[in-house]
This record gives C-alpha cells, structure tokens and sequence, in this order.
C-alpha cells in the first residue's frame, strides 16, 4: 500500500518510520516531511494546512492511505477533503477534531458521555472570570477555547497571572486544579471500535525535575511500570469508549487518534484535555516498540473495519525518548547551528534519531525549530532504554542543545507511584 504522511514534526516521523517498516506498505511519502523523514521516504513542498492541495497529492501518488499528524489540518478539514476523492484517510473530520478545537466543546461532550473532569466553567466576559477564579480559587488553570498550538494553557497560583491570560482569550474555560501523577493514553478508533495503545508519559517542563516552562514536550517513555492495574482497561470502559460513542450519536463520528491526556487523582482518573491526534514526543517511544504493523491498524481505522484486525501488538521491554531542543526554547527558537552525531547516536548506540525542528543547508543537518529531534531507544526495561538513549544524545552536539536528563529517571529507578 502507498502512504502519504501530513506533517513535519518528530510525531510525523516516527509514523513514517514505522509505516516504513510495515511489509504491506509499498511506499512513504510525506507531505512536507522533514531531513530524517526524506532520508527513507519521498517528500513534497506541499502546504499540509491546505486541504484541496493534500487532497490532489494523495490522488496524484495513487495512495492507499493517507495519515494526518497535526491538529491544525485536521481542524482544517484536511482529513474531510482527503476521504471526498475516495481516498483512505487515518484523522478525524473537522466536526470531530473539535474535540481538540474547542475546549468548550470537549466540556460538553464529556459531560453528556459521563466522562470524569475537572469542573469547568466556560467564561466570555470580565464579570465571568472574576467568578470563575473566586469559584475556584488557586491554583488556577485556565484555558484558551480555541488552539493555542501548547500555548494555550496557564496553571498558575498568581490571580494576576491568570486573569490576565483569561482577558487576552476571546473565550476562556477557568477550571478546578487536578493534582496527581499525568498519563498519556492514546487509542485509534473507527468511530466504533476503540484499541487503546500503551501508557505513556510525557515530560512538558524545559528543565529537569518538572522546573522551568511548558515546552511541547522535553521527553516521554512506555510502558509506565508505575502505573495501578487495570489503568488502560478503566481508561477505556469510563473515557475512551463513551467518548467515541458520543461523537458518533451527535454526528461527528471520531475515527483517528483519541487522545486522553490524564491525571491520577486521589479521586480517581480524571481527564486534563483531549487532543485528536497522536502526542508529540509520546508516539516516538510508542512506535519504537510496536510489534505489529503500523500501517494495517491505521488502514482499517480509515475504513471502518477495526474489528477486523488484531490488536496492537508491543516488543517486551521499554522505550524512552529524549528531546533535543535548540537555544532559547521554549521563549523562541534559534535557526543554523550545525548538528553532528546523529549517525553515530544511530549506529553505535542504536537510537533512532526522530527528526523534528531540523534543515539541511549547504549539505549541513542544522537545528530549525524548538524542539530539534528525538533519540529514541528501546530497552529491556526502562533503566536500559534510558541508558541506550542517553548514550545516543551524548553522540550529538549542536551549539546550545538543551535536554533534560531525567526523562523515565524516576521510573526507572522505581520512584514514581500514584
Ligand atoms: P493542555 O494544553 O490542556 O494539555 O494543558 C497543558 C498542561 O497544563 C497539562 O499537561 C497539565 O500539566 C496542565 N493542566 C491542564 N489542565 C489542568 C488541570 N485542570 N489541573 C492541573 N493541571 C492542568
Ligand atoms: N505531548 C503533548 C502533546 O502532543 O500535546
């Protein structure tokens, strides 16, 4: 089969890779990929935010399917277009990827589905904020509605702060403070059938022990040994499903990726946010240890016909991935510092290095963007992928690398617990 990969980041990547090593699928393609997609895959300048223009590449390749990484094509209507030529498209229609568009919109879905969250109120006006922040009082977290591409969010313990973030949105959902442990997990569905993935967790914080800004993500590793049984089973009967079976009784049937961004309470598992896409860097670590082929469960997701296929199958052990990020991450990035190393961290310490925010320029691999790449590894168990990837993130060097060193420290060392 012929696939067509939407997007240019580490998460489109790490699909390519794995669509790559898929014996059904023929040929990758990406649209606009990046250096280490293009390294075993065809790229095209093609604008991923362009939905007529994906659309007539997917039909000018001859493509069986066609994934669609990013949020922001798929809130596009990208996925819409791609299905109207008749061609297989993994990502949710435009209606469905509101779930992620609009967090009102995901309010409302999970209170009629029954799915546990934070409190929320929805606030438009200075009057509604004031209330909304007395409601609840600190920490405060609040919540651009609309995309915010990871800049939306401000969880902070100053009014200040938070006020001032809630009046610069046009409309701001204010909510309850949810304290415990974070779990990504992620399920591909048809809009019927939902097949959970691993647990995973991702590291957002620049520096290490969770200090510093949000990033995008600095980090993430799977399995989680930390994690209370039952987790993903729970996960699945009390969010996934009745999620999936909601959208489908409005009309706006998910098939895709279902991200349940989580949080372990002391009063049970409660959902942070939705996203309809797979997570960045969460899929890099995941699609290292998939045992099953990639393209085959993607495939019958598009079409409808889950139920046919076997579930997903992993590698025993665990993988980690650890971010690169250029100078001056997370405020702004900075461009053109030369990268080395990366075919060694891929040889000699059997990472594979997933590209993100890189160019080559003049036949030189340079940093172009926040987060850099990715070294991902896969292990025995946790301590040993940790190790495989820290060695491979010791082979590179770029001019003002930063990385956190303590990504899956902690559940390695078996100190995480709920
Ligand atoms: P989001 O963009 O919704 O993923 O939010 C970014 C980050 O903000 C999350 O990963 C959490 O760390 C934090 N966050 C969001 N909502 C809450 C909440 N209700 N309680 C505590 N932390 C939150
Ligand atoms: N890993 C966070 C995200 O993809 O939104």
């Amino acid at each position: 089969m012929k696939t067509l990969v939407i997007g240019a980041g580490g998460r489109e990547h790490a699909l390519a890779l794995a669509l790559s090593r898929d014996p059904s699928v023929s040929e990758v393609h990406a649209a606009p990929g990046n250096p280490g997609i293009a390294a075993f895959a065809t790229v095209h300048d093609v604008d991923p935010m362009d939905p007529a223009a994906v659309a007539s590449l997917a039909e000018l390749l001859s493509c069986d399917l066609v994934v669609v990484g990013p949020e922001a094509p798929l809130v596009a209507g990208v996925a819409d277009a791609v299905r109207e030529r008749g061609i297989s498209c993994f990502g949710p229609s435009a209606d469905a990827a509101q779930l992620e568009g609009s967090k009102a919109f995901a309010k409302d879905v999970m209170a009629a589905a029954e799915v546990p969250t934070a409190m929320a109120h929805v606030c438009e006006t200075p009057e509604q904020i004031e209330a909304a922040l007395d409601a609840f009082g600190p920490p405060y977290v609040v919540k651009d509605d609309g995309l915010a591409a990871g800049k939306g969010v401000v969880v902070t313990d100053d009014r200040a702060v938070a006020q001032a973030h809630a009046l610069g949105c046009e409309r701001v959902v204010i909510e309850e403070f949810l304290d415990g442990p974070e779990v990504s997990l992620f399920a591909i569905t048809d809009g019927v059938t939902v097949f959970p993935l691993l647990p995973a967790q991702d590291f957002k914080r620049i520096f290490d022990a969770d200090q510093g800004p949000n990033t995008g993500g600095m980090g993430a590793y799977t399995p989680l040994p930390w994690a209370p049984e039952g987790l993903v089973e729970d996960v699945l009967a009390r969010v996934l499903q009745p999620t999936v079976d909601e959208l489908a009784r409005r009309g706006a049937t998910f098939s895709g990726l279902l991200y349940a961004g989580l949080a372990l309470t002391r009063r049970g598992t409660k959902v942070i946010e939705f996203n309809a896409r797979f997570g960045d860097p969460e899929t890099q670590p995941l699609m290292a240890l998939l045992d099953s082929p990639l393209g085959v469960l993607l495939k019958a997701a598009a079409d409808g016909a889950l139920h046919e296929v076997e579930q997903p199958r992993w590698k025993s052990g665990a993988a980690v991935a650890v971010v690169m990020a250029s100078a001056g991450y997370p405020e702004s990035s900075r461009s053109g510092d030369v990268i080395t190393g990366t075919t060694e961290a891929q040889d000699q310490a059997q990472c594979d290095v997933i590209h993100a925010g890189t160019a080559l320029v003049d036949g030189n691999l340079v940093t172009a963007g926040g987060r850099v790449l990715a070294v991902t590894a896969v292990g025995a168990d946790l301590a040993e992928a940790r190790a495989k990837a820290y060695a491979g993130v010791g082979a590179i060097t770029f001019d003002g690398a930063q990385f956190r060193t303590d990504i899956a420290a902690k559940a390695a060392a078996g100190k995480d617990h709920v």
